[in-house]
Order: C-alpha cells, then structure tokens, then sequence
C-alpha cells in the first residue's frame, strides 16, 4: 500500500490496524461517495453503496478504522437514516453527539446526546470522552465542513464506490486544500486518505 505521507516523526499517523503511533488525537470524517461526490441520493438513499463489494477487514475499511474511534458526531439526517435502517436498534458504543435543533427519539441503551451547541464545544466533549482515541465525523458533508471551518477537522478518508448519482447530498461542501496520505483499492472501491490542510484555501 502506498503510504507517501507517512514519514517518520508524523505527529498526526494513524495506524489503521488499531494501533496508535506517537502521534496525538486525530478528528477524522470516514465516508463513502459516488464518483461524482454524493454520499446520498436527493431522497437520502445508500442503496448504491450497500450493493457494492467491500472487505471488511481490507485496506482501509471501516472495521479497523473504527477500533481507532472514542467518539461520534453526526448530522440529524444521518442519525435519522441510521435508526430507520437499523429499525430502531444503535450499533455505536461509543459516546455520540447528534447536531439537530430537534427533539429526536433516542433508544434507552445508546449513549447520544442531541445537540445544537458550538463545534469546538461539543468538540471538546468529545475529546473528553473518547478516552484518547480519534474521533469520528460521521456526516454529513456540511457537519464535517463546519468542523473544518472551525479548524477541529484533521483527515478526510473517502471511499470511492464505481457510481455516479448526478445530484445529492454533498461530500464536502467547503473550498480546502487537502494532502493525499494514503491510497487503496478495497475491492469495488477507491480508497483515499487526505490531510486536511490548515493553509487558506485555494482561490484557484
Ligand atoms: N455515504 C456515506 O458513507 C454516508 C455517511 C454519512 C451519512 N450519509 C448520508 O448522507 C446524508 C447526509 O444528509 P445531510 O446532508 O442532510 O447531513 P446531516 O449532517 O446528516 O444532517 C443535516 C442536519 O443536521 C442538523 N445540523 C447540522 N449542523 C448543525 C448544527 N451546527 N447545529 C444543529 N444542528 C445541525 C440539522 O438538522 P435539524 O433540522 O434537525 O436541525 C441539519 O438539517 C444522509 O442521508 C446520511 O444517511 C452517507
């Protein structure tokens, strides 16, 4: 696998087997897009993206990104579309802060704390509660940009499925610079692991 951003003396490696390497707490948005950069469809399906063939264990996959991850955040939309498809269960165990200025339903086992606060607060709850490990933006792509914005987003890790949507919820919605840390092929998909720069965005 092609690691060209791995040098030694990283501060900011992430070992995707689980293991952490001198390297500090990293906040990462892990997702999958369409080619054509939608992580859904208008009507908020992912029936494009369950059909494809993906190893679980495989380069770059979710299973062992998530044995690196203390804590969530995610969208209303995307806690909505997760407790549908789910048919009410929570399959997270890790605390989690869902952005909504609603009253959602929350099942009675699932540590989640619905939200309206600040980034960098909830931000630093998160830290708090993750034990030193990572933390994981979820989705959508507008949440994980208002992490961005806030200067709380380090690594962007997408997984190209072979489709396009042609309209959508968008994958990242923001003007940013981005370093290219990591590439693999998971079977179906195109893996890429991006450094989220702090420079000002290109204006090209
Ligand atoms: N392809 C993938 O791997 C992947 C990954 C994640 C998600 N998804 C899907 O992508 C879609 C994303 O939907 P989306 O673009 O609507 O994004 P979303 O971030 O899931 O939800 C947006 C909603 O979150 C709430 N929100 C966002 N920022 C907030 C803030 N600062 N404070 C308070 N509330 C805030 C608002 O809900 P209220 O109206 O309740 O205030 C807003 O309408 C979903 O269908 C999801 O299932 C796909």
């Amino acid at each position: 696998m092609d690691r060209p951003g791995d040098g030694s003396g990283d501060a900011t490696l992430t070992d995707v087997s689980g293991a952490c390497q001198y390297r500090d707490m990293v906040t990462h948005f892990f997702t999958a897009s369409s080619l054509d950069g939608f992580i859904a469809t208008p009507g908020h399906s992912l029936d494009w993206l369950l059909k494809q063939d993906v190893d679980p264990e495989g380069p770059m996959a979710y299973q062992p990104f998530e044995k690196t991850i203390g804590a969530l955040a995610m969208g209303a939309s995307t806690y909505e579309w997760v407790m549908d498809h789910e048919e009410g269960r929570w399959g997270y165990t890790q605390p989690t802060w869902v952005f909504t200025h609603r009253e959602l339903k929350i099942p009675d086992d699932a540590d989640v704390t619905l939200t309206s606060e600040p980034i960098s607060e909830v931000h630093a709850s998160m830290t708090a509660a993750a034990g030193g490990k990572d933390l994981w933006v979820v989705g959508g792509g507008g949440l994980a940009g208002q992490f961005a914005d806030a200067g709380l987003l380090d690594e962007i890790w997408v997984q190209f499925a072979p489709v396009t949507l042609g309209a959508g919820a968008p994958l990242f919605p923001r003007m940013l610079d981005l370093e290219l840390l990591e590439v693999a092929r998971n079977r179906d998909f195109l893996c890429g692991r991006y450094r989220v720069s702090r420079l000002t965005p290109s204006t090209k």
